[in-house]
């Protein structure tokens, strides 16, 4: 069973109790995708948890699509019901709450919350307007350094700026609280970019930090790909490569092999066949020094995902412009 399937068994339905039936087909108590669910008892833990995702994801899609399909024949049955002459002024008004539905970024924002905060994270957060401090002089970014130029910086007449990433929360973070801490971070940031398929200027980040002590690239590793894999209901092909940031040390940038085309390499992922998705290191100690904590003493990691793409990847969503203007359809889920 599979989207393709899961969109045969719906878009067959010509009527209402066809509609029905297509519902206990696929999600009554005896239903194909519940009787997935029955493999469970047979898998290894680790296998069970990505099957029992990936399974829950198709009953999502699944119940998604009914609900449209139903909207798409009540509208159609009412229109039948208006060319022959005849409306039922009594009739009671239409469910308004089967109209709206959660936004993509909010569908997932609350699936990293749930990850994190069963791994002990907190969440954080910081202001959207933020000084230099915080989203550069803090980082180890001084002010004639020309890593500050990687950042496109909208600055306010009062000389604030609107902050370029999420990675000022851990600031904030490690200025108020003493280690050890984890923390997630997730809020919008602005660039003055030019907007395109995989660029807007105001987007959304998810930042991780965790200090503690002995820590290593290993934990940060291991973190990343375990949340790939919940997120996208299985083991994709992942690989790290050096990056440089100046707030971690060593820094890297994590790729995940590429939903749209498997691997192989298409237009999404330039022929690479993988889509860069997360960045992260070893946070610098300069960081922690500006922040009143003692290098020798403390470690720690931090990452800030790209979480519109990680947004995009999940539901197959190939234009960034899609989640803010207001056009979201169905949309297929991998
Ligand atoms: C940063 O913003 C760093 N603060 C990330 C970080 C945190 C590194 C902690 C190390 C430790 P970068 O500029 O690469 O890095 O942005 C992070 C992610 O945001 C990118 O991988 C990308 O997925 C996403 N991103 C960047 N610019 C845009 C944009 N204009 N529109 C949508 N997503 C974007």
């Amino acid at each position: 069973m599979d989207s393709a399937a899961i969109a045969a068994i719906v878009d067959a339905a010509a009527s209402l109790p066809e509609l029905e039936d297509a519902r206990v087909r696929l999600l009554g108590k005896k239903g194909e995708l519940t009787g997935l669910l029955k493999q469970l008892g047979g898998m290894a833990p680790d296998e069970r948890a990505r099957f029992g995702a990936h399974v829950n994801a198709l009953k999502e899609e699944a119940q998604a699509r009914l609900d449209s399909r139903r909207a798409t024949l009540e509208a159609r049955a009412e229109e039948a019901a208006l060319a022959a002459g005849w409306l039922d002024v009594t009739a009671p008004a239409k469910d308004a709450h089967r109209v709206g539905r959660l936004h993509p970024i909010t569908l997932l924002l609350e699936e990293v919350i749930d990850h994190f905060t069963g791994l002990g994270f907190e969440i954080a957060s910081g202001p959207e307007i933020e000084d230099e401090w915080h989203n550069f002089d803090a980082l180890n970014i001084p002010k004639d350094h020309p890593a500050r130029d990687v950042w496109d910086t909208f600055y306010t007449d009062r000389g604030e700026i609107p902050r370029t990433h999420t990675s000022s929360v851990q600031v904030r973070t490690l200025s108020l609280r003493k280690p050890p801490l984890r923390i997630i971070a997730p809020g919008r940031v602005f660039r003055n970019e030019t907007i395109d398929a995989t660029h807007h200027a105001s987007f959304n980040q998810v930042e991780g930090l965790l200090v503690d002590r002995h820590v290593t690239v290993a934990h940060l590793k291991h973190t990343l790909e375990t949340l790939v894999t919940r997120l996208m209901g299985r083991e994709l092909r992942t690989r790290f490569r050096p990056a440089f940031y100046p707030f971690v040390e060593p820094g890297l940038d994590l790729d995940v092999e590429c939903v749209f085309c498997g691997g192989r390499g298409c237009g999404v992922c330039k022929g690479s066949g993988f889509i860069e998705l997360i960045p992260g290191g070893l946070v610098h100690p300069e960081v922690l020094r500006a922040c009143g904590h003692d290098p020798s003493e403390w470690q720690g990691f931090a990452f800030g995902m790209g979480f519109d793409r990680m947004v995009m990847m999940r539901y197959g969503i190939d234009d960034i412009r899609r989640l803010y203007d207001g056009r979201l359809g169905l949309v297929r889920q991998f």
